[in-house]
């Protein structure tokens, strides 16, 4: 399986000087149970936001130009996903979103109840016909959507 964790804000926004542009308290609960005990991929500055490796899961950092300890990191998404065991989840950021949304099977999407100003890292326009959506948790600050792809054969 292989999906793709964004939080997103109304503007579309998901970073803002190199970090997420908000702290929701339990918004980050969902990114928990979905990767324990598997693998997420994430652009380098993605994980020099998180800052260290997260535990009880495979870390695998994409950069041509970095290597971190306690971490696996390759050159190139394709390597990446060669070495990813369990479920694959890409974590951002833009650039990894872009190559992957043609691939994923689901898209965990948190839509954040805020317009952030002066974001400077944006979450991929996609085709949203191509993904069966499902409603999950809501509240006052957040709700959760899961995109599924559809089966070529029901476009
Ligand atoms: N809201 C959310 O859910 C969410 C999720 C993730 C990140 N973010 C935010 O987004 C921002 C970071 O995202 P970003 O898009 O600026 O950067 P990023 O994708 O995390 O990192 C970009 C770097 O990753 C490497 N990279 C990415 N794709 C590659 C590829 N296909 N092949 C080789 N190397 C590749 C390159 O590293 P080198 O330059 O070392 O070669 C590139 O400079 C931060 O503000 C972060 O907090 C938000």
């Amino acid at each position: 399986m292989l999906g793709l964790i964004v939080a997103r804000s109304k503007n579309n926004v998901i970073g803002k000087d190199g970090k997420i542009p908000w702290n929701i308290k339990g918004e980050q609960k969902q990114f928990k149970e979905l990767t324990t005990g598997n693998t997420i991929i994430m652009g380098r500055k993605t994980y020099e936001d998180i800052g260290h490796p997260l535990p009880n899961r495979i870390n695998i950092v994409i950069s041509r130009t970095t290597n971190y300890p306690g971490v696996i990191t390759v050159d190139s998404l394709e390597k990446a996903l060669e070495l990813a065991e369990g479920n694959i989840y890409i974590i951002g950021g833009y650039n990894l979103f872009k190559e992957v949304i043609p691939l994923v099977d689901v898209m965990y999407i948190t839509e954040v109840n805020m317009e952030v100003e002066n974001g400077d890292v944006y979450f991929p326009s996609f085709n949203e016909a191509e993904f069966e959506i499902t409603k999950g948790e809501e509240n006052s600050d957040f709700k959760r959507l899961i995109y599924t792809r559809k089966n070529k054969s029901d476009l």
